[in-house]
């Protein structure tokens, strides 16, 4: 399913995205990066794939609205004639306590964690259910959406609200020969979680009973089996997390 396939990766500038798009690249996958501001590391992530003889385009949009998301399906059509694999993997941090939620930052969470993913797959599902030839959906979660944090309300639920929408996609576009899973990571070292302090870090390695955090690249390991090996599986939600789930 990887080797010649046309996916997308939304937020491969840096981070997990970053991964799962090299990664894709590296087994034959025509990959579409996808970036909200920073071109040039998109642009960067399009060399690497480039330089090792793999095929990629950079899209810039702002996932967060429909328009941009369908600028970026469109690209992907444009450029490769479809799309095969959809990752749903942008997204961004929110630390709050409830009371200092405002509805901005509330509104904001939800439609880039969350909105992004219905119109990317509206769109992406759209083309693959015209072109005939079914494809695979992974989008991107959280634990914190299952076990949530303090401060993490609006994240937890966008989070969460992926659980739901994966299931409910799944069943809806079975009969089109696509499947729709999710991964759950834990904590994965990358720039969205930058800003935890020493302290607070010292705090969460004890939590996990394999007593570090993961890395992008076996986040995207998981999301390779998802799309090539998992061709049975469908609607079910893959928790990388080093066993926080199971302490
Ligand atoms: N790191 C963790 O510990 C962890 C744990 C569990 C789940 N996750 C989830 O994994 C996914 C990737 O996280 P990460 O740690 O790799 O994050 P990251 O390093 O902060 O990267 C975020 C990516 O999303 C893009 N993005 C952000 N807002 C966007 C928007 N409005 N429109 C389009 N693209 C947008 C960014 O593009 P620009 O570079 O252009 O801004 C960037 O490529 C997220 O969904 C996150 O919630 C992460």
């Amino acid at each position: 399913m990887i080797e010649g396939a046309n996916a997308i990766v939304t937020g491969s500038s840096r981070g997990i995205g970053r991964c799962i798009a090299l990664e894709l690249a590296s087994r034959g996958a025509n990959v579409v990066v996808c970036c909200q501001s920073r071109l040039d590391a998109a642009r960067e992530v399009r060399g690497l794939i480039e330089e090792r003889g793999g095929r990629a385009v950079v899209a810039q949009a702002d996932l967060a609205t429909e328009d941009g998301a369908a600028s970026v399906v469109g690209r992907c059509v444009e450029e490769f004639g479809g799309v095969d694999v959809l990752v749903n993997n942008a997204g961004m941090g929110q630390l709050s306590p409830i009371q200092d939620l405002s509805d901005t930052d509330l509104e904001r969470t939800l439609r880039v964690n969350l909105f992004s993913y219905f119109y990317m797959a509206k769109h992406a599902v759209e083309d693959m259910i015209k072109r005939g030839k079914g494809g695979c959906v992974v989008n991107i979660s959280s634990i914190l959406g299952m076990i949530g944090g303090p401060g993490q309300t609006a994240y937890a639920a966008s989070k969460g609200g992926i659980t739901g929408f994966t299931v409910c996609l799944a069943r809806e576009v079975a009969k089109h020969g696509i499947r729709v899973n999710a991964i759950a990571p834990g904590y994965i070292e990358t720039e969205l979680i930058s800003w935890m302090p020493d302290d607070y870090r010292a705090k969460i390695i004890p939590r996990i009973p394999m007593r570090r955090f993961g890395t992008g690249e076996e986040v995207a390991k998981a999301a390779t089996f998802l799309i090539q090996d998992a061709t049975y599986m469908t609607g079910q939600t893959l928790i990388i997390d080093g066993g926080i789930m199971i302490d």
